[in-house]
């Protein structure tokens, strides 16, 4: 498989000599953080066939079995203060539309902050970590994608709102070439984090369908309705609430859901 990866990516791509095949790991994200303790440079990429231990945001598991997905995490060293990364993970958002895009022939959208989602059922997940270390900031960017499932292959609890590339393309999918297309699609986001902010994030509210929605923010138990009109500079949502004040809500504090289903 790794050969395969490496057949879909330029002969001189500059993170080719960086990238790792896991057959079976637990968690790709863990294993990135393991490596970067240990020194691991800017643009180590860690791909697996198989997640034992995956992990998803707010502590879920992420299902990740053999032969269906891929599952990958890139370690990245970023030049700049960590307050000025608020918005990686919709860089990774937008990253990974373009990745499907070019891999599955259609462009996903995204539910805020961190799924990529189609016809009202989720494709990927992204999980983004920060870890600081004596005098810089390591950034793990970990995307889980659903590539060849059909619907019985996903657990009951799942069923309703899960899908696959596949199950939207209507076609078989190579993840070989998806992974690949991930691999790049990181690698010229890497590239323009700081200086193409803001036409990324043009792009993000393009893709984001959370938008122009009713949403239900669920946050220690608590549930508030408001409605989602924005994001703002740094990737949080703008939601304005019955009482009439509007909050930037940021990713990582709350779990936002439709009124009306998963979307
Ligand atoms: C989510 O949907 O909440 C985020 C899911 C992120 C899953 C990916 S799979 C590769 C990497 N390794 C992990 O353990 N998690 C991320």
């Amino acid at each position: 498989m790794k050969q395969q990866i490496l057949r879909n990516l330029p002969g001189d791509f500059p993170w080719q000599n960086q990238i790792y095949w896991y057959d079976t790991v637990g968690s790709t994200n863990t294993e990135a953080k393991r490596m970067a303790a240990e020194g691991a440079p800017h643009g180590t990429v860690l791909i697996a066939d198989r997640q034992t231990a995956g992990r998803g945001r707010m502590g879920r598991s992420f299902r990740s079995p053999g032969g269906q997905g891929v599952y990958l995490s890139v370690l990245l060293r970023p030049q700049c203060p960590p307050e000025r990364l608020m918005h990686l993970t919709c860089a990774a958002a937008v990253a990974m539309c373009d990745a499907v895009e070019e891999a599955a022939g259609f462009r996903p959208g995204i539910k805020w902050t961190n799924d990529l989602v189609s016809r009202g059922r989720k494709l990927a997940g992204i999980l983004t970590e920060l870890v600081t270390q004596p005098g810089q900031t390591a950034a793990i960017v970990g995307i889980g994608v659903n590539c060849c499932q059909q619907l019985p292959d996903f657990d009951p609890e799942i069923r309703d709102f899960a899908g696959s590339l596949s199950m939207i393309s209507g076609t078989d999918v190579d993840r070989a070439r998806v992974a690949a297309a991930m691999v790049k699609a990181l690698y010229r986001m890497d590239e323009t984090l700081l200086s193409g902010k803001d036409a990324m994030l043009e792009t993000y509210r393009r893709d984001c369908v959370t938008l122009g929605k009713e949403v239900a923010l669920l946050r220690d138990g608590e549930i508030r309705r408001g409605y989602a009109w924005g994001i703002d500079g740094d990737g949080a949502l703008l939601v304005s609430f019955p009482d009439g004040h509007t909050e930037a809500v940021q990713s990582g504090e709350v779990s936002v859901r439709g009124l009306y289903g998963y979307l």
